[in-house]
């Protein structure tokens, strides 16, 4: 079996569902249950029994151990974290709890636990850390793309913490050769997209009738990569790839903020015509402090020494994503009003944290 942290948020509930579609091979869920977490992710697990759900935090060490000496993992895929920039840059000290602090602890509490292991299952195991391109910092509009060797230049409070995590996966690999893994993947998109993210807060506030807020003058650029073809990627790196190896993940698909906004006006234009169109609703707001100008991933790496390739072009994966948010609309009416969040209270406030 494996464990997962960071299960009930985005990228991480794409990661268990396909997973679980994918293999026989069960999995422990470890998740905090912050404002990104949200069991209605796995709704359609629902009582599958090759999943356990854990409410339980990174930082906590001692839950962490217990939890692999019960379930013996044969891997950890670490997806929890605090994900947006913006709530970093107006509260940063989550993300050096979660990212760095709990990295930390994870780590430690996966050393212990892999230092005692037989022979075999010791060399077999893995410890696979889900990172993101933003540790490389900002590009300008004629440089190559960030590669596995490019110089780390955080520019976020957010990417600070991710890269600093970075650096302790690194390390754990060096000093006590644990079999560490890092991916560092571009911007996801898809279904179960915590509607503050730039996509699915356009498709929400579109059909709102809401402004849809671009910050600066719009030509940012990121590098978009359907969600499941990030899942997959994390699947032949866990397979195949060497340990204390990087790994970037990209989709080959570059857009400027305005271009992506554009396309998901014009699809909803067709599939939920109203009158005028929804490119009406832009609105230029200022920008974000210190926002980086352009992510770009070269994922040769990748593609060369593990055969990955993404299946979804741009324009297959966000009709795709247009169309879940479409017919999901409950989803997110859910996360909008918090009613997931009340419903956790109500399950969780009575329970004792699994120790
Ligand atoms: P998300 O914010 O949607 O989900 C994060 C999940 O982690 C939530 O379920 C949350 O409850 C959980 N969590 C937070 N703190 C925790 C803690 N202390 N203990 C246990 N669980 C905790 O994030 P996401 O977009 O799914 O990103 C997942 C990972 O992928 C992150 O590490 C992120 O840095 C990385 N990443 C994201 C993107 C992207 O475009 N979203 C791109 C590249 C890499
Ligand atoms: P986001 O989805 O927050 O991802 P990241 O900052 O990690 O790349 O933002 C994607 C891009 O969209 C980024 O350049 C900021 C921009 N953006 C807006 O222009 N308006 C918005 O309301 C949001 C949330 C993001």
């Amino acid at each position: 079996m494996i464990l997962v942290t960071g299960g009930a948020g985005f990228i991480g509930s794409n990661f268990v569902l396909d997973w679980l579609a994918q293999s026989g091979e069960a999995v422990v869920n470890l998740d905090k249950l912050t404002y990104a977490g949200n069991l209605n992710n796995l709704a359609t697990i629902d009582g599958d029994a090759r999943h356990t759900f854990v409410h339980g935090d990174i930082c906590d060490g001692a839950l962490v151990l217990s939890l692999l000496q019960q379930h013996r993992p044969r891997a950890i895929i670490h997806f929890a974290a605090e994900s947006h920039v913006d709530r970093s840059i107006l509260g940063p000290g989550e993300f050096i709890n979660t990212n760095i602090n709990g990295t930390f602890a994870l780590l430690e509490a996966a050393r212990a636990y892999w230092s005692v292991l037989e022979a075999g299952e010791k060399a077999a195991f893995r410890f696979l850390h889900v990172s993101t391109d933003e540790v490389y910092g900002t590009l300008g509009p004629n440089d190559p793309p960030f590669t596995e060797t490019t110089t780390y230049a955080p520019n976020s409070p957010y990417s600070a913490s991710k890269a600093a995590s970075d650096h302790l996966v690194r390390a754990y690999h060096h000093t006590y050769g644990m079999p560490v893994l890092t991916t560092n993947c571009s911007n996801n998109y898809g279904p179960y997209h915590f509607p503050e993210k730039l996509i699915p807060l356009i498709i929400a506030n579109a059909l709102a009738g809401k402004p849809l807020p671009i910050y600066g003058d719009g030509m940012q650029v990121r590098d978009w990569l359907y969600v499941s073809d990030h899942c997959a990627a994390i699947r032949r790196v866990l397979a195949d790839g060497v340990p204390g190896q990087v790994y970037n993940v990209g989709g080959w698909n570059e857009m400027t903020n305005l271009d992506v906004v554009h396309t998901l006006c014009d699809i909803l234009d067709r599939q939920a015509p109203k009158q005028g169109s929804y490119r009406d609703q832009i609105t230029y707001v200022t920008d974000r402090p210190g926002h980086d100008r352009r992510y770009a991933i070269d994922a040769g790496k990748l593609e060369r020494e593990l055969g990955w390739k993404p299946a979804e072009t741009f324009e297959s994966g966000i009709r795709k994503t247009v169309q879940w948010y479409l017919a999901n609309q409950a989803w997110v009416a859910n996360v909008q009003s918090g009613a997931y969040m009340s419903w956790v209270n109500k399950n969780y406030a009575n329970r004792e944290t699994a120790q």
